[in-house]
């Protein structure tokens, strides 16, 4: 399968949001990656539901929705009404995860489980044949355009290793100080998806950048 791109609508210009969300539309990204943070989990508060429905009611490509929010069981039905396609929780945010992934799917959407970079991927041993996808952080949530921890590219193969054995189709998404200078390393890695805020919207060229990553290929 070619590698899939997930643009992050954070970095996006607000105040310009129909015209960024139609520059994805328009652009070789295969997702709109929407980053969901509640000042509680995460130390800074992004944006919520008129947000997110203003992004669906232009986008013509599957939301991907990141909640970086305590207790999200208490929101999932809300946000496939919203219009996620995909839903993350975070492993750290979830007491009784197996029961959130259950929720998740019934709700009709796919269920991601994500991790913050200390946790390792062995916690999801038992959960793993029942995940659609894994998103490995390779930064501390709460920021764009921080930099990348080295150590997912350990993460990202021990996952692969593991998901051969129980869930091949799982698909391993990254997400944090990607850009097209680590793409390659993280593809040989072993991940499929690649969430890019700072490197797309930060680059003189969104289209031509979105474009150079969808190309590249493992190191
Ligand atoms: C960070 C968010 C990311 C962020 C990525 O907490 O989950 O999706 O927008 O931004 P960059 O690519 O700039 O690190
Ligand atoms: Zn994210």
């Amino acid at each position: 399968m070619k590698h899939l791109i997930a643009p992050s609508v954070l970095s996006a210009d607000f105040a310009n949001l129909q015209r960024d969300v139609e520059m994805i539309n328009s652009s070789k990204a295969d997702w709109f990656h929407v980053d969901i943070m509640d000042g509680v989990f995460v130390p800074n508060i992004s944006f919520g539901f008129p947000v997110m429905e203003a992004i669906k009611k232009h986008a013509a490509k599957p939301l991907d929705v990141h909640l970086m929010i305590v207790n999200p069981d208490q929101y999932i039905e809300q946000f496939v009404a919203a219009g996620a396609d995909m839903i993350t929780v975070h492993y750290e945010a979830c007491v009784h995860l197996n029961k959130t992934i259950q929720a998740i799917h019934k709700a009709g959407a796919k269920a991601c489980v994500a991790l913050n970079p200390h946790t390792p991927v062995e916690l999801l041993t038992d959960i793993l044949p029942m995940l659609d996808m894994v998103l490995i952080m390779s930064v501390n949530p709460g920021f764009g355009g921080q930099q990348f921890i080295p150590n997912t590219l350990l993460k990202i193969r021990r996952l692969k290793g593991m998901a051969a054995l129980v869930n091949p189709g799982l698909l391993i998404e990254v997400d944090g100080g990607v850009s097209i200078n680590n793409l390659s390393d993280l593809l040989a890695a072993g991940a499929d998806v690649f969430v890019a805020g700072n490197a797309i919207f930060g680059a003189e060229s969104p289209l031509e950048m979105i474009a150079a990553m969808k190309l590249e290929s493992a190191s």
